[in-house]
């Protein structure tokens, strides 16, 4: 996690990398710090806490250069403090990082016995000492660079910058993401694509194992071997606006509001309404590779697993395709049968996830073909990928995920339509009427979006002071649960537990009273009549009942203390609408509560340690 920024060019360099800093504080957001090449030396400034405590350092010191690298940082080694936060340095070097060095200890360990002072308890620090020790050795920055990065095992972006060397900054990478910026007379570098948007859409991705010398009148890459490689610079469509909050009061906010557009955007040209179909050339494989796919893998952590067990049903039911559906941190390392014939789907918004990456790198060495589901172009999943289907939900800044959701829940949607049709297991009729209703998805959110808003801000008050809240679903009801009890935990730290409704009366019925709201999925799918014998067992119990249900569905709502109402699908279709007030029920409580919605404490949006 953490975001590092970077720029050479003519213009002042702080406000530049404070602005990129702010873009990328989703990432971590327990201290910043900024470095700056300065006439007679380089100037630090740090800060712990939120960005805006280095905004005010910043008032109080002002910087005065060209060139320089910062830091937003999420605390792995070394608590959130001043000492810990980055730029670290070491003689004339200035470091920033993203990622973990494995073996700092014995690093560390080595430089001590060498009489190196370290200060911090980063693992950060140490890389700057080693690049500091083999450029006392005579060697110029990027050798220096090169020579360091051969002692460390582990994941990396790093940015350096020396008050000795010339106007530039030396980037290089290790599993950790990496993008460089161009424009007329600048250079830049980031973690993320929004941090350079604004400045910039002409962007190179940087690969592992790859070092970059960034100037102000453009970059090169190398190998760390010292290789010279040569790499367009390609066109981010993404626009600055789609990054910014855009009169809402949160990006959350914003972001779930956007979901009929991003569905919209994702849904664009792959829909095939005339043969009711979904477009090959989109899926990214091929006709052969669907006869040969004998079993699907779904990888994913997080919002983005819940949406993989969606994509389970509808792959067993629609295409008839065994399937199941792995975390990817417990898929890694417990030698898991996977090979030939397996079709392993990593599904992760960010495409950097390193749990997910590392898992599907271990399916893919052991003969699975890969596709990856990703929302940032380029990324780290669907590079390794053999195949990539990408969702265009646009950037996604708000660390709880629910646009990227919504819109991979449609990629898996599609695919498991376009399987279902070359394995015979779905009918032109039964394609048909998914994907015309899939088309009609976005209207149907889009047109409930702002009572939903008002009903649930309603109920949100009402029952924001409850410690606990059970969320209830049977079918594709089920993942939709999970997913708003963990949105209800990480922005407003209620305790939510999503259970699939007809295990309720194996333990959690224990947990019910009075004093605990149960939102309780109740579409009219086939699992209905099951679910409100649930749901009637809750009420018996006491506990408060709050309904997503079908509009109209007097039944159903009559059974509740309140309820909301989503609109009528076909049955395969109703994640889209009745995940829509779980996410605004966990927005609204959050919001009542005063917590930090975007920024939810502990929690950073790229997830890049193991
Ligand atoms: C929760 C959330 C996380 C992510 C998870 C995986 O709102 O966003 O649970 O889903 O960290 O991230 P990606 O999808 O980037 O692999």
């Amino acid at each position: 996690m953490c975001g590092i920024v970077g720029y050479v060019g003519s213009e002042q360099a702080a406000p530049i990398l404070v602005d990129g800093l702010r873009r990328l504080e989703y990432r971590g957001y327990d201290s910043a710090g900024v470095a700056v090449r300065e006439p007679n030396g380089i100037q630090i400034v740090r800060a712990v806490g939120k960005l805006r405590n280095l905004e005010k350092a910043l008032e109080d010191k002002h910087l005065d250069g060209s060139v320089g690298i910062g830091h937003t940082r999420w605390a792995t080694h070394g608590r959130p403090s001043k000492v810990n936060a980055h730029p670290h340095v070491a003689g004339p070097i200035a470091v920033v990082h993203n990622g973990i060095i494995e073996n700092h200890l014995e690093l560390r360990a080595e430089l001590e016995a060498e009489g190196v002072q370290i200060t911090s308890d980063t693992d950060t620090e140490i890389v700057s000492h080693l690049i500091h020790r083999e450029v006392t050795a005579g060697h110029d920055l990027v050798t220096a660079v090169r020579r360091a990065l051969e002692h460390v095992d582990g994941a990396y972006a790093i940015a350096v910058l020396s008050e000795t060397d010339q106007e530039r900054i030396i980037v290089a990478k290790s599993s950790s993401p990496l993008v460089l910026g161009v424009s007329e007379g600048a250079s830049y570098c980031a973690s993320d694509i929004p941090a350079l948007l604004p400045y910039t859409n002409e962007m190179v991705f940087l690969e592992d194992g790859e070092v970059a010398v960034l100037e102000a009148g453009g970059f090169s890459i190398s190998t760390l071997a010292g290789d010279p490689i040569h790499r367009e610079a390609q066109k981010i469509s993404w626009s600055p606006v789609m990054a910014e909050k855009a009169g809402y009061k949160h990006f959350m906010l914003k972001e779930i509001f956007e979901q009929p557009r991003a569905l919209e955007d994702t849904l664009r040209g792959r829909l095939d309404r005339e043969n009711a179909d979904v477009s090959s050339s989109e899926i990214g494989l091929t006709e052969d590779d669907a006869k040969s796919i004998r079993r699907v893998i779904l990888l994913a952590c997080g919002t983005s697993h819940h949406a993989t067990i969606a994509g389970k049903y509808w792959l067993e039911e629609l295409a008839r395709m065994p399937a199941i559906t792995e975390l990817a941190s417990e898929f890694r390392g417990r030698d898991a049968v996977v090979g030939e014939g397996d079709l392993v789907i990593a599904v992760s918004q960010s495409g950097e996830t390193i749990d997910t990456l590392m898992a599907a790198k271990e399916a893919k060495e052991r003969g699975a073909k890969v596709l990856a589901i990703a929302n940032v172009n380029g990324s780290a999943i669907p590079r390794m990928a053999d195949a990539s289907f990408y969702t265009h939900a646009g950037p996604e800044i708000g660390v709880a995920s629910t646009k990227c959701f919504m819109a991979q829940l449609a990629n898996l949607l599609m695919f498991s339509i376009w399987l279902g049709r070359r394995r015979g297991a779905l009918s032109e009729g039964e394609a048909g009427e998914l994907v015309e209703g899939l088309a009609r998805i976005p209207h149907l959110i889009d047109e409930r979006l702002k009572s939903t808003h008002e009903t649930v801000a309603e109920l949100a008050r009402h029952y924001s002071g409850a410690r606990d809240v059970l969320f209830l679903g049977r079918g594709l009801s089920y993942p939709m649960a999970l997913e708003g009890a963990l949105k209800l935990k990480e922005i407003s730290y209620v305790h939510a537990e999503g259970y699939a409704a007809g295990e309720m009366k194996h333990g959690p019925i224990a947990l019910l009273d009075a004093e605990v709201p149960v939102l309780v999925l109740a579409p009219q799918d086939r699992h209905y009549e099951r679910v409100c014998s649930n749901l009637q067992e809750a009420r018996a119990r006491e506990a408060k009942i709050i309904g997503i249900t079908t509009a109209g569905d007097l039944r159903a709502q009559s059974l509740c203390d309140a309820f909301v109402e989503v609109s009528p699908t076909v049955e395969a279709l109703s994640p889209f609408v009745t995940v829509v007030p779980l996410q605004l029920y966990a927005y609204c409580v959050a919001d009542h509560k005063g917590t930090d919605v975007d920024q939810p404490r502990n929690l950073a949006k790229t997830v890049t340690v193991e």
